[in-house]
């Protein structure tokens, strides 16, 4: 099937939706220049997450799990927002896209306007005390590597949910209602290896939602989609909102 056809079949789900959900991964932020995790140029095929993206690691070497998360924080905070973060959040402004659940750990969703984000593993642009309650945003590289806690003196760590931590409850059980609930989920830029986040597309689709995928490879997710749009997030974003607006589900007088 062409991308045009994809396109036309993806628009046509959206519009006779009433509640849509959107649901990303690494991949809508590479084109960010953002690094995703797997395939070709991946962190994980550079790194062992075990040394780095666990509690072990971290326990062994704060230092070192600070440095490659300050190396990725440098790379965060100098990127924007892509055209498809952009797209997701105008569509939910316009009452099309309810609200994105996302994996992701860069906080691109909200700089977008997106404003009801679900983080699923944390954000890399916070820190939190291993002892006390304190919490921070990370808005400059940290001086101090590993940084301290200034109320207590402990180790900070990035608030980020490490292989082998519990996702946050609240954050996965409100994903787990949105999934339930949502008739249509747009899959965007995930390799749907990492559970629990994995079940949400899989809740939604057993709850009868529609399934639409965007991501220029096959994904694990791939076989339990509706619709699969082999192109970049942002490329497949454009036609689909282009689309909305041919239909008329999107006019520019809104
Ligand atoms: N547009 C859409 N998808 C893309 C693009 C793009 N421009 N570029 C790459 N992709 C796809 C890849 O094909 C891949 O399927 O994005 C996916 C990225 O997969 P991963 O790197 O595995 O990232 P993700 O699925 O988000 O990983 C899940 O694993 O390491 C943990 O906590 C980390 O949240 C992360 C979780």
């Amino acid at each position: 099937m062409s991308l045009q056809t994809l396109v036309r079949k993806a628009a046509k789900i959206i519009g006779d939706s009433n509640y849509v959900v959107v649901f990303t991964g690494a991949g809508i932020s590479a084109e960010a220049g953002i690094p995703t995790f797997r395939g070709a140029q991946g962190l994980w095929t550079k790194y062992r997450p075990e040394e780095l993206a666990t509690p072990k690691a971290f326990k062994k070497n704060p230092k070192k799990v600070w440095e490659w998360y300050v190396w990725r924080l440098e790379i965060i905070l100098r990127s924007k927002p892509t055209l498809a973060h952009r797209i997701i959040a105008e569509l939910e402004r316009r009452g099309i896209v309810k609200v994105i659940i996302t994996q992701n750990v860069d906080e691109l969703h909200q700089d977008a306007g997106s404003r009801r984000v679900i983080e699923l593993h944390g954000s890399i642009r916070r820190a939190r005390c291993t002892k006390c309650s304190y919490k921070t945003k990370l808005m400059e590289i940290p001086r101090e590597i590993p940084p301290h806690c200034p109320k207590c003196g402990a180790l900070l760590r990035p608030d980020v949910v490490w292989f082998g931590e519990e996702v946050p409850r609240v954050a996965f059980e409100e994903s787990m209602r949105e999934a339930s609930i949502c008739d249509s989920m747009i899959i965007i830029g995930t390799s749907g290896v990492v559970f629990p986040a994995a079940y949400i597309p899989i809740i939604a689709k057993s709850k009868g939602a529609i399934l639409i995928e965007i991501n220029p490879s096959r994904s694990a997710l791939t076989s339990y989609v509706d619709i699969h749009i082999g192109t970049e997030a942002s490329k497949a974003l454009k036609a689909i909102y282009l689309e909305l607006k041919s239909l008329g589900i999107i006019n520019d007088r809104d």
